[in-house]
């Protein structure tokens, strides 16, 4: 290791800044967060720096730094635009004040690195000046990973320390009670916004490490939408949490492809359910994730969508919430909405459609059990969940009930995943057409005069697993309502 990583603090001490641009505001505005006195030598100010000069911390001087100003400096950044920063090394280097010149590897005393900023929590990058490009993209991806409520868990937990430094004795002790604090419910009810919560679960955990009671651990649940298929659309605290668990409980939309997010060494409990095949009962489950819990597991309860639409999510909470578990609910993508817009199809649209419905397409022996009413309403879409098996009651039903024979209907199979289908046809034609299709679903059925715009606005598309961005105009034949 060529540098080693410290954190400065530069309250109220003189640091000295060169150049009027770009670079030398970047120094000058990290400076000043942390609380230091900036010195800065440039003959003009730029745009960015000129946004500074009021803050009561900088001193702009219009000449070039001297011995004198060396004087009870700490740190020295040399960012002049026309990279001659020589006279402020030299100065530097008499004066023994660390100094870093932009871009001059073997002119830098340190490194100002890329950083993660989760104030009082920051994470900084460095590749030792060798590609400063490759630090940014390592910090992007960490941004991600971090949520941004992490410097408020920082400061809460911060809040603390000082009480539990007094009871905590040993060093292994401390060890052992920060570990399950930043990894257990406190953390958790925190970063679900449960303050109070958090704070008591806190004082109790600390209690427990001090008289050395060994209780029986609670474990929580997090019902976590994984959305409509493809990876990227997962939420960052839906990914925090499936990195989290300690027992998987996944049904059967869940594709590996998510499911490989999940940790490596939770164990896995499959519940799906199969088409008119009911694996494991409804009840079962949420008894499963209540003694689970209780076993003192982290259960991620993973589901396909959106757990709180057509998900029986709320079911298992209130089992959940009976047996006064610990539980947070992550919203995920909706089928409806993540397959529309894979399919390139606007549920709302000024000219379309001003409500959307959603609604499931149940059923037996052509009875469906839907709200005609509702469903055949001018100006709006009908978003239909598990209505694959009931196309053709569907389409029947709409005819019959006086919908225009030529409503566009879309049928969006395995939506937003490496092999969606869409079947473009109208209420009048689309049983014909479903004929000639292998669709096994799962399967999204988009009702209403929007499906047409696929046609401008189609942009996703898979050709042996490759997606394209841009819509092939050669495919418009495919797809256009045959009526047209
Ligand atoms: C039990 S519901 C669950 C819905 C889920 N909670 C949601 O918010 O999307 C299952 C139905 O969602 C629809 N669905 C889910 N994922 C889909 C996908 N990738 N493509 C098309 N339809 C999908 C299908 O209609 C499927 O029968």
């Amino acid at each position: 290791m060529d540098h080693l990583p410290i954190f400065l603090d530069l309250k109220d001490k003189k640091t000295l800044v060169t150049g009027g641009g770009m670079t030398a505001a970047r120094r000058t505005e990290r400076a000043l967060e942390c609380g230091a006195k900036v010195f800065l030598f440039a003959d003009e100010l730029g745009t960015e720096l000129e946004t500074l000069a009021n803050h009561p911390d900088f001193t702009h001087l219009r000449r070039p730094p001297d011995d004198e100003d060396m004087i009870d400096a700490v740190v020295a950044w040399g960012g002049s635009e026309d990279g001659d920063d020589q006279h402020l090394l030299e100065l530097a280097r008499r004066h023994k004040i660390l100094v870093n010149i932009a871009d001059v590897i073997e002119d830098c005393d340190f490194i100002t690195p890329s950083i993660v900023d989760r104030d009082p929590l920051i994470v900084a990058i460095s590749t030792g000046g060798a590609s400063p490009i490759l630090a940014r993209t390592i910090r992007a991806r960490l941004e991600v990973l971090l949520p941004a409520t992490y410097g408020d868990l920082v400061r809460f937990v911060g809040r603390f320390r000082d009480k539990a430094m007094g009871k905590l004795k040993t060093g292994s002790e401390r060890l052992r009670f920060w570990e399950t604090v930043s990894t257990g419910p406190v953390t958790e009810l925190f970063l679900a916004g449960d303050e109070a919560g958090a704070t008591k679960q806190f004082e109790s955990e600390l209690e427990a490490a001090v008289t050395g009671a060994t209780r029986p651990r609670l474990g929580e649940v997090y019902l976590v939408g994984a959305g409509p298929g493809d990876p990227d659309l997962l939420t960052f605290r839906a990914l925090r949490l499936m990195q989290l668990a300690d027992v998987v409980v996944h049904d059967r939309l869940i594709g590996e492809s998510i499911m490989s997010l999940v940790r490596r060494d939770a164990d896995r409990i499959y519940v799906g359910k199969m088409p008119k095949q009911h694996v494991v009962p409804q009840e079962e489950i949420s008894q499963m994730l209540v003694r689970l819990a209780k076993e003192g597991k982290r259960v991620l309860r993973l589901k396909g969508g959106d757990p709180f639409i057509f998900g029986r999510g709320g079911e298992e909470i209130e089992a959940l919430a009976a047996e006064r578990i610990p539980f947070q609910v992550v919203p995920g993508i909706t089928a409806a909405s993540g397959c529309s817009t894979y399919a390139g199809i606007p549920l709302t649209h000024r000219d379309h459609a001003q409500a959307c419905v959603f609604t499931t397409a149940h059923g037996r022996d052509g009875m469906l059990d839907v709200d005609w009413e509702v469903l055949l309403r001018p100006n709006q879409t009908v978003a239909i969940y598990m209505g694959l098996s009931n196309i053709q009651h569907l389409c029947k039903g709409f005819i019959t009930r006086g919908a225009d024979p030529d409503l566009p209907v879309a049928v969006i199979d395995k939506g937003t995943r490496a092999d969606q289908q869409v079947v473009i046809a109208t209420v009048s034609t689309l049983c014909e057409k479903m004929k000639d299709e292998q669709l096994e679903g799962p399967a999204m059925i988009v009702i209403g005069t929007v499906v047409n715009l696929r046609q401008k606005l189609s942009w996703y598309k898979t050709k042996s697993g490759i997606m394209h961005a841009n819509y092939d105009s050669s495919d418009a034949r495919e797809w256009l309502p045959e009526q047209s």
